[in-house]
């Protein structure tokens, strides 16, 4: 008769974004549709040929090593040194140059103009505050050349209905298995702060650990969302489509939609 050994579970109360590993294996894992999708866009959406790449906010890089492999030039910047040394480290071990650099996505300048940038996943609303956002899409404006394109990717506040979200995914890599669960705190409306739990539980074949954190996200409704894109009218809206990421289904965005890729060309 074999009996189960139960270990001991390490909680750590901390910032998820501190552990590029474990924040790597569940978001890396599913990269083909989006990727494919980016592509897509270049073709489809920009003037001319699309060669250099921005990621602002790459994180650990999961997207942009693929868009590099792909034989682009690519750079990104992370306000997270150890998401940028992982982002780094990954390059160099596939025989690239390092292309992440630290600094704060509202708050930078590029020495050449990029063809196009990508935001996929919600990192547009860590920014928390108008003014930030406008930052950010001054920057970017900044960043493109004439023709080229920004996509960005983020959850609506639907008009329709409270956020409650909870979503739960599981993911290996080699012996190391994450199951990651995210929800819905709080939201303060008025504040526009949706508060997102989060948790990463870790099983290694020499540990257990679960991370615990919390996060703010800016809130925006579709209102709200165009109204920010006035202040920047250098960048402008070209298409939408949904976290489907499928280029042959363009979507309308009304006060109900609520994952939105919103294609943002330079003018
Ligand atoms: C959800 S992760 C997304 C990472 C990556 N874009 C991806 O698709 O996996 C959000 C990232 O935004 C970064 N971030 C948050 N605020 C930032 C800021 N002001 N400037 C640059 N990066 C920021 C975090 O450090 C984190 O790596």
């Amino acid at each position: 008769m074999s009996t189960v050994q139960s270990r001991p579970t390490d909680v750590i109360h901390g910032k998820i974004y501190d552990y590029p590993v474990y924040y790597d294996i569940i978001f890396a894992a599913d990269w083909k549709k989006e990727f494919q999708f980016l592509r897509d866009c270049f073709s489809e959406h920009a003037t001319g040929q699309v060669r250099r790449v921005l990621e602002p906010a790459c994180g650990t890089g999961r997207l942009l090593i693929k868009v590099a492999q792909a034989g682009y030039d690519v750079i990104g910047n992370d306000l997270n040194p150890q998401a940028v040394e992982f982002c780094n480290r990954r390059f160099r071990r596939r025989g690239l140059e390092p292309a992440a650099v630290v600094a704060d996505m509202a708050d930078f300048r590029l020495k050449r103009k990029v063809d196009a940038a990508f935001n996929l996943i919600n990192s547009f609303r860590h920014l928390p505050s108008e003014q930030a956002a406008v930052a950010h899409l001054r920057c970017m404006a900044r960043a493109l050349r004439k023709g080229g394109i920004y996509l960005l990717g983020l959850h609506l506040t639907p008009v329709s209905r409270r956020i409650c979200d909870d979503e739960c995914y599981t993911a290996r890599r080699g012996t190391v298995t994450v199951k990651s669960r995210l929800w819905t705190k709080s939201v303060d409306s008025r504040k526009r702060v949706e508060m997102v739990g989060m948790t990463l539980d870790v099983t290694t074949p020499a540990k257990q650990l679960k991370l615990v954190d919390e996060m703010p996200f800016r809130m925006y409704t579709a209102r709200q969302f165009n109204r920010l894109l006035a202040e920047v009218p250098e960048l402008e809206l070209v298409e939408t489509y949904d976290f489907d990421h499928d280029i042959n289904c363009p979507i309308e965005v009304d006060g109900h939609s609520e994952d939105v890729v919103f294609v943002l060309k330079k003018t």
